[in-house]
């Protein structure tokens, strides 16, 4: 097998210097493609700042943005008329596919009906009992982004706890929520690197800890001070992580043990059934959160608490002075989003489809795993449920520190748009593949080939 070699020369085990010439090429490969969407985006949007109007449109590896005339299904096509097979799906915003025919119906209907009134519709009468029986949590709340219902989530957990503090896993990512925004370097807690306008120590209020790291979560938990461990049941937003064996049942034993709450976060692990992670492997969180797909790609969130929590809160309410709770935005819970969660619930997250998912993202994590080892890469590949995802360094990785040493930018970079020469998108930030199901297996196949041939001329 190749070595990861040293990283001053090489990423992923590739020199930087191959890596620089596929990029080049490849570059050269989607302009040309791409002549009516380079006149149009190449220079940037006009009117907005940096060319595009969300920052973050500006991180995809190509050399400008893609820009979309239609998705539908699991294909996006592009001004140019080129079209991708979508393994990114939106960064899971889409992940049941895009416009799924029952959401949409039920976004004509309710169009008619108005968008936004801040309060009920019949729509919203079946749901609180479906997110009760699905996700196994008696109350729920609907907000509009999961950065949100964390936000909110952590709030009941601080106001019934009366303790400041939040713990974090090293390697999180939960949202542009700013208490999680730390990260451990050489071991010691500091600002995550990069937040913009950031002057407070946000160490102050959010301990951390290695994920699977059951005795420092108990070192930090025993000061007492912590209201709520926020994670996600496998770390998804760096290189991937996997919760080790006993890890879950560890953290929930160490958390009851100290009076700390525990929010489960499964924005991405969802991709694991129709419950979540949760369900599947049967987690006890007294806190939930799930955004993105939920509503089927219509922007809104759910978060929901136990028993326990909702009565501790409502008594917490009756002694909280009167006034604003710090929760809520005006476009949260209205009419559109009660529809679409509705029909995505009942219609599109159904067992059936997780199957299908499930069926095919397992055939796509062997046929990575096949090339990798075809092509001697010291690479591996991780999965949960219908989100796969490979990883330029050998593995398993154990914790958020080995996944940000696992990170090989230039070299993602280069497959990145390489895939897209191919046919093919995934995820800009990490190299995450969801499959939908609406995803077929041609479409797998194709994707396993294009990263194929990829991987064979990167060792070329
Ligand atoms: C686990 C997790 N939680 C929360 C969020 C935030 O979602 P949003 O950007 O929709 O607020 C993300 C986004 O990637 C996420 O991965």
């Amino acid at each position: 097998m190749r070595t990861s070699g040293n990283k001053a020369t090489t990423q992923g085990g590739i020199s930087l210097a191959r890596i620089a010439t596929i990029r080049a090429t490849e570059a050269t490969a989607f302009r040309e493609a791409r002549p009516k969407s380079e006149a149009a985006v190449g220079n940037g949007l006009k009117g907005f700042l940096d060319g595009v109007p969300m920052h973050w449109m500006n991180d995809w590896p190509t050399p400008f943005p893609i820009l979309v005339e239609k998705a539908k299904g699991a294909t996006i096509t592009d001004i140019d008329g080129n079209k991708l097979a979508d393994f990114c799906l939106g960064d899971t915003g889409s992940m049941f596919g895009h416009s799924p025919e029952p959401v949409a119906k039920a976004i004509r209907r309710q169009a008619k009906r108005g968008l936004t009134y801040m309060l009920p519709s019949e729509d919203v009468l079946p749901l609180g009992e479906l997110l009760a029986a699905r996700f196994g949590l008696p109350h729920w709340q609907i907000a509009t982004t999961a950065t949100d219902a964390n936000r909110f989530a952590l709030r009941v957990a601080r106001a019934i706890t009366n303790r400041p503090k939040i713990l974090v896993f090293n390697g999180c990512y939960h949202g542009s929520v700013d208490e999680t925004m730390v990260r451990l370097k050489d071991g010691k807690p500091i600002n995550r690197p990069g937040l913009a306008g950031e002057f407070r120590d946000l160490t102050q209020s959010a301990q951390i800890v290695e994920f699977n790291d059951l005795p420092a979560l108990e070192a930090a938990l025993a000061e007492g001070d912590v209201a709520c461990v926020i994670t996600e049941p496998v770390l998804t937003n760096c290189c991937m992580v996997l919760p080790e064996p006993g890890f879950h049942e560890g953290l929930r034993a160490i958390t009851r043990r100290h009076g700390t709450l525990l929010l489960i976060d499964e924005t991405h692990t969802i991709s694991t059934g129709p419950g979540g992670y949760t369900r599947r492997y049967n987690l006890e969180p007294d806190l939930f959160v799930l955004g993105k797909p939920v509503a089927g790609g219509v922007p809104a969130s759910v978060w929901g608490m136990s028993e326990e929590v909702a009565s501790r809160y409502n008594a917490y309410n009756l002694t909280r002075e009167a006034g604003f709770s710090g929760m809520g935005t005006t476009l949260s819970a209205n009419p559109l989003q009660f529809a679409a969660m509705r029909a995505n619930l009942e219609e599109v997250m159904t067992q059936e489809n997780y199957g299908h998912m499930e069926k095919l993202a397992g055939r796509l994590a062997a046929g990575l795993e096949a090339s990798i080892a075809r092509h001697n890469l010291p690479w591996h590949v991780q999965r949960v449920g219908a989100r796969v995802e490979f990883i330029c360094a050998p593995g398993p990785l154990k914790n958020g520190a080995e996944a940000e040493e696992a990170h090989a930018p230039k070299l993602e970079a280069a497959i990145h748009v390489a895939l897209v020469n191919r046919g093919v998108l995934i995820a800009p930030f990490h190299n995450m593949m969801l499959v939908s199901p609406v995803t077929t297996r041609k479409q797998v196949d194709k994707l396993i080939a294009a990263f194929d041939d990829i991987a064979k001329d990167l060792v070329a």
